[in-house]
């Protein structure tokens, strides 16, 4: 049985790391884009977002490509979202973060 539990959580890690497997990783460039929105960003910041956003936006469906929706647009969808994701305080402005980074301009 203890085999059998720990199977299903190898599976469900290896599907979780899967969701965020096609959304755009952080580079220098963009923590420089990041940085003229979010005075604060940092690399860490966007790869936390980008790690939160795969796992608690991608539960329910695959998680949206970010640049198929305008900063505008992740602003309304993240606030829409974040009760069925559970995701608040810190962690929702890390997600969106990201979002807005790598939004279609
Ligand atoms: C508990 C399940 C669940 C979670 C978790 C979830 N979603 Fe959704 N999402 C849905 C469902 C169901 C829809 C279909 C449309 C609807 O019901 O509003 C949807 C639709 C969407 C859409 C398309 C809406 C549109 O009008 O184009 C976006 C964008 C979206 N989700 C983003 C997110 C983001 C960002 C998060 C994380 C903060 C998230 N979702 C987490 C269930 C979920």
């Amino acid at each position: 049985m203890a085999l059998c539990t720990a199977a299903v959580l190898a599976i469900a890690a290896v599907i979780g790391a899967c969701a965020g497997a096609g959304l755009p990783t952080v580079g220098e460039a963009d923590v420089v884009r990041a940085q003229a929105l979010f005075p604060e960003a940092t690399r860490d910041r966007l790869v936390s977002g980008r790690q939160i956003y795969s796992q608690r936006c991608g539960r329910c469906h695959e998680p949206f490509q970010p640049a198929t929706r305008t900063p505008d647009q992740w602003r309304l969808a993240v606030a829409e979202m974040s009760e069925r994701a559970r995701l608040h305080g810190e962690r929702q402005a890390l997600v969106l973060e990201y979002l807005q980074t790598f939004a279609a301009r």
